[in-house]
Parts: C-alpha cells; structure tokens; sequence
C-alpha cells in the first residue's frame, strides 16, 4: 500500500492555508492524518476537508509530534518561531512564508525549474513570492534555449496576496462607495477601490520595496543564474485573486517568436492563450482555482536585437503558493526524500 503522511498546516484559516485543503484534497495527496493549526484568534472553528470537518488547534511547538509534513502559510516571525521546533520533531517544512528563502541552507524550490534542489534539504524548503513563481516556470524553457541576460517585470498584484485583511478591505470600500459611506483605508497603504498602487511592501534605500527584491533575489536562486540582470516593479491592484505581470527580457540568442510558442506550448505547467486578434490572452479571472501559470500576448521586442514580451498571469493563491507547496512534496514523494 502507498505510504500515508500526517500533515499540518499552519495557518489553516488564511488564504493560502484554505487554497492548500483544496489542492490537497483535488490532488487527493496521501494524508493519513490532517492538523489544521492557527493562532488563539481562530483556535475552535472548524475548516472542511474532503466533506469532513476538522476543529482548528492552537499552534504550539508539540503540535508538531508525529507530524510528516508542515506546510506553513502564517507568516514570516510565525515559522521563524515554529519552524525549527517542527524541524526538531521529524517534519519536513514547506514554508510559504519570504523567512527562509534567501538562507543559503534552504532550497528554494519550483519543481517544474529547479526539482533537483530538493535532494540538499535539511528539514526545510522554502517556496518563493508568489510572483516570482509564476514568472520563472515561463521563463526557464526560454532561458534554457536562449539565455536570458535581462528581465524588467511590471506585475499588477491582487489584494489576496496580502492576505484576508486585505481582500476584506477592498470589499468593504466597494460596500462603503455603493451605500454612499466614507471609504477607510486601513490595511493596504492607499486606497485600493479604483486605484492601482506601486507600493508592495516597505520601501528600501534604494528605492526598491522589499517584495520588488524578493523577485530580483529569488528569480536568480531558483534559475541557478546570479548573471541574469532582473529588476522589478510591484504593483497592487483592485482585482481579488490572480497576479499579472508584463514581462521583458532579453536574450543573448537571437530569438525566433514561433519557436518560444512552440516552447511554451510544451512547457509543464504553462498555458499559451495567445490569439490577440481574437481576444484571446490570459487576464486575473482566466486564473482563478486553476494550478497552471498563463502566458500570452507573446511578441518579439522591436527595442533590442533580440528580446521578448510577454504577459503572464497566475492564481496566487495556487501557482503562487498553496499549488506550489504541494508539488514540492509531490515531488518530494517521488524522489524518495519523504
Ligand atoms: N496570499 C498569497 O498570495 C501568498 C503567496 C505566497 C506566500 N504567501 C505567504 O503566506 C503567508 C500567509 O499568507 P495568507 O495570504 O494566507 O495570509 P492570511 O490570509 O492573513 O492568513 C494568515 C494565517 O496565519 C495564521 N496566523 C497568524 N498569526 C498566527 C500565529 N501567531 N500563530 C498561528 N497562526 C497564525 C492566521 O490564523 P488566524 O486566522 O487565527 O489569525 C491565518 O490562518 C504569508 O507569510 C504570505 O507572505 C502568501
């Protein structure tokens, strides 16, 4: 008989933690056991899996006794905290959290790019930013056949990638505007109801929010290439679920726009929409509960010798994070590392 695995998911009641009891159940991944844990503020309700409820437990550093599997999505101080504590107990940590991911000692995994990473893990594996994750399962049959020296992304973020407070707040201007009420901004750093803001995150020195570099740090990680020049621009904007993102890059080889189709076409876990003059290119809503990555609009760059454009679209709550988590110990399961 396969092998079964206790699993826990900390931060069950958030966005992703629910996206994971999704995936979970429509991967209908080995689980022996299911511990949905999260902080005193949700401890006692109650979250679905496969038709059956399960009470939601305080998380606690002995929750972590007998579990296989932590999949983490309570933010970054949370698994810095009980990371090391599930760690110390047998599990193995898929983190969705920016804590780990630049640690030299954590693989920064996307299975479709870099699966061969996982075999250095030490009870940690760290899955990255949302937006870089949809980026890089696109770019890397493309880097592979033409070398990638420069990517310049724009990306047009939804409001659930900064979590359920975030996605209230955009409900809760959208009731405000329509019964006539002031609209509160308490969350993001603006008001997102029909504004689009360029701030994702705190700013740095020099200019770049933490998230822009998180793109830049850990689009190199994962592709194993620190000389591909990457530079970002982040961007919130008032659609729910599904990051976008307009992308350039430029190659050292000439490129030949029907072949990058035809390479797309047949990379795993990419979808081409791509027939502009008929309407068909990927938007937010295209995305929604689905696992693969979307691209279209595909086109040479007539600035440069040899260059791309593409859009490329993704549910964030999948692709960016709970889809993501679960590959890896997919595959994980399939290299025998659990
Ligand atoms: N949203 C995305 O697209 C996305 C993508 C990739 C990575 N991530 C990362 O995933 C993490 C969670 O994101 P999210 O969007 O799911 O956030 P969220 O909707 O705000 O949910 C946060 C979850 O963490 C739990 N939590 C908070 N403090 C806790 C504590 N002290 N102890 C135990 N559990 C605690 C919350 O439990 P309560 O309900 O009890 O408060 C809730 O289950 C973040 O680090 C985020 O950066 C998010």
């Amino acid at each position: 008989m396969a092998k079964k695995y206790n699993v826990a998911i900390l931060g069950a009641t958030g966005m992703v933690g629910k996206e994971m009891l999704k995936v979970l159940e429509e991967t209908d991944f080995p689980v022996a056991k299911l511990l949905p844990l999260a902080s005193s503020r949700t401890a006692g309700s109650t979250v679905i899996f496969k038709g059956e409820e399960y009470k939601v437990e305080l998380a606690q550093p002995e929750s972590f006794e007998g579990i296989d599997i932590g999949l983490f999505s309570a933010g970054a101080s949370i698994s810095e905290k009980f990371a090391p504590e599930a760690v110390k107990r047998g599990v193995v940590v898929i983190d969705n959290t920016s804590f780990f991911r630049m640690d030299p000692n954590v693989p920064l995994v996307v299975p479709e790019v870099n699966p061969h990473a996982l075999k250095n893990h030490k009870g940690i594996i760290a899955n990255p930013n949302c937006s870089t994750a949809q980026m890089v399962v696109v770019l890397k049959p493309i880097h592979d056949r033409y070398r990638i020296k420069r990517i310049v992304v724009s990306t047009y973020q939804s409001v659930s990638g900064w979590g359920k407070e975030a996605v209230d707040e955009l409900i809760e201007q959208t009731k405000a505007y329509v019964e006539g009420k002031p609209i509160e901004v308490k969350v993001l750093p603006k008001q997102i109801l029909f504004n689009v803001i360029p701030q994702i995150d705190s700013f740095l020195e020099t200019g770049y929010t933490k998230e822009e570099m998180k793109m830049v740090n850990e689009t190199k990680k994962i592709m194993e290439d620190n000389s591909i020049a990457v530079t970002a621009t982040t961007v919130r904007v008032p659609v729910f679920i599904g990051h976008s993102e307009a992308v350039n890059i430029e190659t050292e080889k000439p490129v030949d726009i029907d072949e990058v189709r035809q390479i797309l076409s047949n990379a795993p876990g990419v979808k081409v929409m791509d027939d502009p003059q008929n309407k068909i290119y990927p938007t937010a809503l295209d995305c929604v509960g689905i696992n693969d990555t979307f691209v279209g609009r595909i086109r040479k760059d007539i600035s440069v010798p040899s260059g791309i454009d593409l859009w490329i679209v993704s549910d964030n709550l999948r692709k960016g994070a709970a889809t993501n988590a679960v590959q890896i110990a997919q595959e994980m399961i399939k290299q025998e590392l659990l």
